[in-house]
């Protein structure tokens, strides 16, 4: 099964990510981990997202495309997949289908809804783990001892670009541009919508009984 998640920021995508990937029992990955795992290792590529995503826009598409088609090469990712983040524009959902056009490209998309001013209070709280990218929130979903991943240990931190002006940014790229994916994907019949703003227990639930 090869499913993308898509959302405002925010909406609970890297909350939910594990618990579907689990449940299909295949591999994930997520943009914006990958682009901060690169900024953290201090590679070309951390350096040239960093300047992108500090001001709350999109990494360029080709940089983009580049990085995930060669995550979806790799032969773990035979079986299916979970895409957290990507595509974020309509370039990348079509180089996407045509990546995969001798599968019959992804199976379902699923659209986490979250209201704009719900988006900023998660996000004002988010922490995340600078190892794994587990994310936390300081009332929801704190880790059990402050500070530290409950999975790895890590340090938890609070992301650049959960700052309130990048926030913004953020969310209006979000309907400028990935707002049309949601629309490609409702027109080739693969779209489900979720109402992502119960509980992370519920919009789990909701999200698990969408993949049945
Ligand atoms: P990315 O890291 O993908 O950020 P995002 O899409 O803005 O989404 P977030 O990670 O902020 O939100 P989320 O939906 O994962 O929410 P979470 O589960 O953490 O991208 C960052 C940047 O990288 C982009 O701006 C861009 O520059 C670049 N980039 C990435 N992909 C790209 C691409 N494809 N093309 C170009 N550029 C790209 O939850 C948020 C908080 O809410 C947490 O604190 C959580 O605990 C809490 N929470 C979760 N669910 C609930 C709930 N049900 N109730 C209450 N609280 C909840
Ligand atoms: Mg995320
Ligand atoms: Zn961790």
């Amino acid at each position: 099964m090869k499913v993308i998640l898509l959302g405002p920021p925010g909406a609970g995508k890297g909350t939910q990510a594990a618990r579907i990937a689990d449940k299909l029992q295949v591999t994930r990955a997520a943009s914006g981990d990958l682009f901060r795992d690169n900024i953290r290792n201090c590679t070309e590529l951390g350096k040239l997202a960093k300047s992108y995503m500090d001001r709350g826009v999109l990494v360029p598409d080709d940089v983009t495309i580049r990085l995930i088609m060669g995550w979806l090469d790799a032969p773990e990712q035979a079986k299916g997949f979970v895409l957290d983040g990507f595509p974020r524009t309509v370039g990348q959902a079509e180089a996407l289908d045509k990546g995969l056009s001798d599968k019959g490209g992804i199976d379902l998309a699923l659209y986490i809804d979250v209201p704009k001013a719900e988006s900023v209070r998660r996000l004002a709280g988010r922490y995340i783990c600078r190892n794994c990218q587990r994310p936390y929130h300081e009332t929801v979903s704190p880790p059990a001892k402050q500070g530290v991943c409950d999975k790895c240990g890590g340090e938890v931190y609070q992301r650049d670009d959960d700052r309130p002006e990048v926030v913004g940014r953020r969310l209006e790229v979000f309907f400028e541009e990935t707002k049309p994916v949601v629309d490609y994907y409702r027109g080739l019949g693969k779209l489900k919508e979720i109402n992502g703003e119960g509980s992370i227990e519920d919009v789990g639930n909701a999200l698990v009984a969408a993949l049945e």
